[in-house]
C-alpha cells in the first residue's frame, strides 16, 4: 500500500498511528508531499479528486480517503475491531470523539493556511477567532470527558489533534486551563506509535 501524506498533517498522522498500533507499518510506503490550497499536487489529484492528504492506495489499486475511511479500512485489514469498536456504546463514543478531534484539527489547519498561504493584507482576524473558538470549545468539552479508555480511533484522533496544536500553535498553551487532557496527552504521547510519528 502507498500513503500520500505529510509529516505535519494531523490527519495523515492519525493514519500512521493507526497503522503502527495495528502492526501494519511495514506494509505501507509513505509518499511525502508538500502542497497548499493555492499550490495543489497534480499526481495526488489524479488519485483523490479533492486533492487532500491522507490518501491510501490499496494493494488492489483503489484509492481511499479521508482519514476516518482509511483508518477503518486498516482496522478491518488487521481484524477484530481493534480501533473501531463493534456497534454499541463504545463505538458511538469513539466515532464522536473522532469527529470532535477532526473538527478541531480542521479548524487549526484552516487557521494555519490563513496565516501562511494568504497575503497578510487579506487575512481576516474575526474569521481566525471563529476557528479558535471552535478549538477552545472542543478542548473544554474534552476536559470533561473520561479519556482513560482503550486507545481506539477516538483517542488516536484526539492525540493527533492536540499534537498539531502543539506543533503550530504553541502560544495557545491549551494545557494551562485543561489539566486533565494535558495529563492524558502526556501519557499517550509516550506510546511508540506517537513517538514514531511525532513531527519535527
Ligand atoms: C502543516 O504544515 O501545518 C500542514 C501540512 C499538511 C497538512 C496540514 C497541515
Amino acid at each position: 500500500m502507498q500513503l500520500y501524506c505529510n509529516p505535519a498533517s494531523p490527519f495523515a498522522r492519525k493514519v500512521r498511528v493507526s497503522a503502527f498500533e495495528l502492526g501494519l507499518t511495514e506494509r505501507i510506503e509513505l509518499l511525502n508531499i508538500t502542497q497548499s490550497p493555492v499550490n495543489p499536487h497534480r499526481e495526488l489529484r489524479a488519485h483523490n479528486p479533492l486533492g487532500k492528504i491522507p490518501a491510501l492506495i490499496t494493494d488492489a489499486g483503489e484509492t481511499l480517503y479521508d482519514s476516518p475511511v482509511i483508518c477503518e479500512y486498516l482496522d478491518a485489514l488487521a481484524g477484530a475491531n481493534r480501533l473501531f469498536p463493534a456497534p454499541g456504546p463504545a463505538r458511538w463514543t469513539a466515532l464522536r470523539r473522532q469527529a470532535l478531534a477532526d473538527g478541531m484539527a480542521d479548524a487549526a489547519v484552516l487557521v494555519r493556511y490563513e496565516q501562511t498561504a494568504r497575503p497578510a493584507t487579506l487575512q481576516w482576524q474575526d474569521w481566525i477567532e471563529g476557528q479558535f473558538l471552535k478549538i477552545r470549545t472542543a478542548l473544554d468539552a474534552l476536559e470533561k470527558e473520561d479519556l482513560d479508555t482503550p486507545f481506539d480511533i477516538g483517542a488516536i484522533s484526539v492525540a493527533c489533534a492536540l499534537g498539531y496544536l502543539d506543533l503550530r500553535f504553541p502560544a495557545e498553551r491549551w494545557r494551562e486551563t485543561r489539566p486533565r487532557i494535558g495529563a492524558w496527552h502526556a501519557a499517550a504521547s509516550e506510546r511508540p506509535s506517537l513517538t514514531a510519528t511525532r513531527p519535527a
